[in-house]
């Protein structure tokens, strides 16, 4: 079986690294907990597992760790990317402690088992800084002071400004004992103490049925897993049609890297609270001489998934953004972008699977904080199977009602409903000859409408524009030349192939 086509065109910062390799399912197997998707969510929750005791069968249909994980920026952080103080409204005092104390664990989780299992991943503690943008009054500063520090979160202060030389960020928040890493060496540790523990891994192995039972099985490839508990951490979820991704909308976001000389940017996490908000850090890597440089790696520009007509404009938006603030700039050597999953109350969907609560678990809706949130995953679902109470259960329950009448769930579900719209427009053009080389556009067929992709050679490449979850019109994404579903964020490269969930498989080829 071919290695599936996991991301979009570009690669991020953290792909030097090479995953350790993992070949496909052979056979029938049976274990006590089955796991879906290798990225930070599956492989934590696998490695808490095993770690309990259980065995454990974990399955991605690409490479380990290949989908959003392998995009990310490596902050890890408890100060609340959707603010403190919203969540404190949303989910009221104890609700906002448990959410911060949550994210606390989880770097501190990361910190015990960096250390316990010697893992050489780039893992630092650093400060956070909160900062504005230029437009926005401190009232927001103050207020999510206040509410931090009713949150537990007591050593969050206001300091003058950010420690960017170039940069008079103005007054910010301080929070301290954030951390980084570099994600793929920290799972590729993770993922052979899963083996050495007795855990088996399948790489290439897709996830196509799963039924509760019990027992709860998995086709897998042309095989089946028999087991008593399954964990779907696929991103997106593959096994829930609607009920989820009702309560969740899909955005995309987009990072940039540049060298910038030492003393510049104190090593530390940047965040403003801009919306959509800017993300900033240093990564420390090595020349051709071997000698110690930093990059700088800027994100941003976020906007719903399948929305957006100037996807590459938005890489050069962020570099202006950059530039501005830090003159000392290199060139700019790595952009990438990928998707996020945000929750209308600001917190994952992490438990039992409400449609078949015995067996199934599920772990969604990852925000911008999906590497806290995965490592949240871990505990809490390992807790969950092994029969062990969680403070945490409720807070991140996926069948919790708090808010399915509010203005953001009415707003989302607006939002996607105006999407089917457009099986009734034009196409964007009107023959294959109007769409350039190496690019995509959608083109009318009759009654239907077709997702026609020529690749760098003339060669067309057409399918079905109607996206195999909930027959939406998908959109050319020509920033990392995929096609993106506007409803709920499933994605396909140009050649079809699924990429993210909720769409199980691709794009049906047309003639
Ligand atoms: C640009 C960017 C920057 C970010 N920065 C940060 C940050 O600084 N801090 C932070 O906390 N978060 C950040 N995030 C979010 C975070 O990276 C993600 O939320 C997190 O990595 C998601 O992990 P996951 O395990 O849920 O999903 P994934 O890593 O996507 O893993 C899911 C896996 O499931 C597999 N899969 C899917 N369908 C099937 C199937 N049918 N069968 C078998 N396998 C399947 C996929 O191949 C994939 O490997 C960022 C995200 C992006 C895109
Ligand atoms: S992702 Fe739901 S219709 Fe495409």
């Amino acid at each position: 079986m071919s290695t599936k086509t996991v991301t979009g065109q570009n690669v991020s910062i953290w792909s030097d690294i090479e995953m350790p390799a993992f070949a496909a399912i052979g056979r029938d197997t049976k274990t006590d907990v089955c796991v879906i998707g290798g990225g930070i969510a599956g492989l934590s929750t696998a490695y808490l597992l095993c770690k309990a005791g259980k065995t454990v069968a974990l399955v991605d249909d690409g490479p380990l760790a290949g989908g959003m994980t392998q995009l990310t920026t490596g902050h890890l952080v408890n100060a609340i990317d959707n603010r403190i103080f919203e969540i404190e409204r949303l989910h009221g005092e104890r609700g906002v402690r448990l959410a911060v104390e949550s994210h606390t664990e989880a770097i501190d989780r990361i910190e015990a088992i960096v250390r316990e299992d010697d893992i050489d991943c780039d893992f630092e503690r650093i400060d956070g800084y909160l900062f504005l943008p230029r437009d926005q009054s401190q009232d927001v500063l103050d207020r999510e002071l206040d509410a931090a520090h009713r949150a537990g979160l007591n050593g969050v202060k206001k300091v003058r400004r950010a420690p960017i030389r170039s940069f008079d960020s103005g007054p910010c928040l301080m929070f301290p004992r954030q951390a980084q890493f570099h994600p793929l060496k920290y799972l590729a540790a993770l993922a052979k103490t899963i083996e050495s523990c007795g855990g088996k891994i399948f790489a290439n192995t897709h996830a196509s049925k799963i039924e509760a039972g019990p027992p709860a099985t998995l086709r897998a490839n042309e095989n089946t897993i028999t087991a008593d508990a399954i964990v779907v951490a696929t991103n997106s979820p593959i096994n829930d049609l609607v009920a989820i991704h009702t309560k969740q909308a899909p955005y995309m976001t987009y990072t940039i890297g540049a060298r910038v000389p030492k003393g510049i940017v104190t090593k530390a996490l940047y965040w403003d609270t801009a919306d959509p908000y800017h993300y900033i850090r240093l990564h420390d890597i090595r020349d051709d001489n071997g000698h110690g440089e930093q990059v700088v790696i800027i994100g941003g520009e976020d906007h719903k998934t399948g929305q957006a007509e100037d996807t590459v404009e938005r890489f050069d938006r962020l570099e202006d953004w950059a530039r501005e603030r830090i003159p000392e700039l290199g060139n700019v050597e790595y952009a990438w972008s990928g998707q996020v999953m945000e929750t209308i109350d600001g917190l994952a969907f992490i438990g039992r699977n409400p449609m078949d609560a015995d067996h199934i678990y599920v772990v969604t809706g990852d925000s911008g904080m999906g590497l806290t949130h995965g490592t949240i995953a871990g505990i809490l679902l390992t807790d969950l199977i092994c029969g062990l109470e969680n403070p945490w259960t409720m807070l991140y329950d996926p069948a919790r009602k708090t808010l399915s009448a509010t203005p953001a769930f009415a707003k989302e579900a607006l939002n996607m409903a105006a999407q089917y719209v457009e099986w009734i427009t034009q196409g964007e053009v009107k023959s294959i000859d109007d769409i350039p080389w190496n690019s995509g556009a959608i083109m009318r067929n009759g009654l239907n409408k077709l997702a026609v992709y020529r690749d760098e050679s003339g060669r067309v490449h057409q399918f079905s524009a109607r996206c195999p979850h909930l027959a939406c019109i998908v959109h050319w994404n020509a920033a990392e030349k995929t096609w993106d579903c506007p409803c709920h964020g499933s994605r396909f490269s140009c050649f079809g192939d699924v990429i993210n969930g909720p769409a199980n498989k691709g794009l049906t080829p047309a003639d």
